[in-house]
């Protein structure tokens, strides 16, 4: 089976993506796949370089905008391309954080409150004193923790916002939960071990704590039965009620054992020190292994959806 390994892209996470493609193809089975990297530099890339390549699945090492917001899935449909992951549908929902909130909080999964506006026109101070602070602002469809700040009081908000809005046209603020970070990871449905998150030198998940080393302490941790349950319920709820298929990682803060959904990525980071890789090894899982069953469930999960319109 010829694979195309999609990376790159377009959007403020490209060099994470081209960090998770490379980590992908290190570890794809050999005896199984014959692999092709892509690299998406701009738009009009993908249709020409996966067609040319002429392969039978893009495995999708994209990150945000472009590439995890259902576009690319889009593309990739139209062209007969199965690809790995959720469909077009939950790919871009789930990109959007302020609409996935809604969703969830309809069917009662807790989630930060928030507030969404649409560039500077809707910058009102008064509005997020009403929320209280210390409050997180950031793009509503961003990714990596980039754009994101952690602001204090109402002086630091306006360079904040300006800044979350240089990366999206909408930005989301939500209060600051104060708890354990915890990050679950799931595979076909099945809840992988929960990882708890301390950064190291910040009061929040940032971009130097993700990707510096030492940036972060990462580990599986060992929750109340309770607790755990709850945990596992608000993450699988979430993966369900948004549509996700095959994988994705879901974002909590723990705080006083609710579990509050920050975001479900479609197309979480997997580079060496990625968080779903992580889990996967908890669960005794190799990076190898996790990548063949990625793309088993994602050829029958295409081949059940496109069973009623082409031959996958
Ligand atoms: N309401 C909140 N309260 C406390 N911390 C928050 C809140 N929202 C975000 N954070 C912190 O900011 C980090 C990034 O937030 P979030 O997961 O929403 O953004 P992202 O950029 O999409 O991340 P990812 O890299 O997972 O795609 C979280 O991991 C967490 O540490
Ligand atoms: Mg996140």
């Amino acid at each position: 089976m010829k694979i195309g390994v999609i990376m790159g892209g377009i959007s403020s996470e490209r060099e994470v993506s081209l960090q998770t493609g490379q980590e992908m193809i290190r570890h794809l089975d050999r005896s199984r796949y014959e692999v092709v990297p892509i690299v998406i530099d701009q738009r009009a890339d993908l249709i020409a370089q996966a067609q040319q390549a002429d392969i039978d699945l893009a495995l999708l090492a994209l990150h945000g905008q472009y590439g995890e917001d259902g576009t690319v899935q889009g593309v990739l449909e139209t062209l007969g391309i199965p690809y790995t992951g959720s469909g077009v549908l939950a790919s871009s929902l789930c990109m959007n954080k302020e609409l996935s909130k809604k969703l969830l909080k309809a069917v009662g999964v807790h989630t930060p409150e928030g507030l969404c506006w649409q560039g500077m026109k809707d910058y009102k101070p008064q509005a997020v004193k009403r929320l209280g602070y210390p409050v997180i602002v950031k793009p509503n469809m961003g990714g990596s923790s980039i754009g994101i700040q952690l602001v204090h009081k109402e002086k630091e908000l306006l360079p904040a916002v300006q800044q979350a809005c240089s990366f999206d046209q909408e930005i989301l603020i939500e209060p600051y939960i104060k708890g354990t970070e915890l990050t679950c990871s799931i595979v076909d449905g099945e809840v992988l071990p929960i990882i708890g998150i301390r950064s190291a030198h910040s009061e929040w998940f940032d971009y130097k704590a993700k990707y510096e080393p030492g940036g972060a302490e990462e580990k599986v941790i060992q929750l109340p039965p309770a607790t755990r349950q709850r945990v596992r319920e608000a993450a699988l709820a979430s993966y369900r009620l948004l549509q996700c298929k095959v994988y994705a990682r879901v974002d909590m803060i723990l705080c006083q054992d609710v579990p509050y959904v920050l975001e479900v990525n479609t197309l979480p980071g997997m580079t060496e020190n990625s968080l779903l890789p992580k889990s996967a090894a908890a669960a005794d899982m190799t990076f190898t292994q996790l990548l063949n069953r990625i793309i088993a469930s994602s050829l029958l999960e295409r081949k059940q959806e496109w069973g009623m319109v082409q031959d996958v």
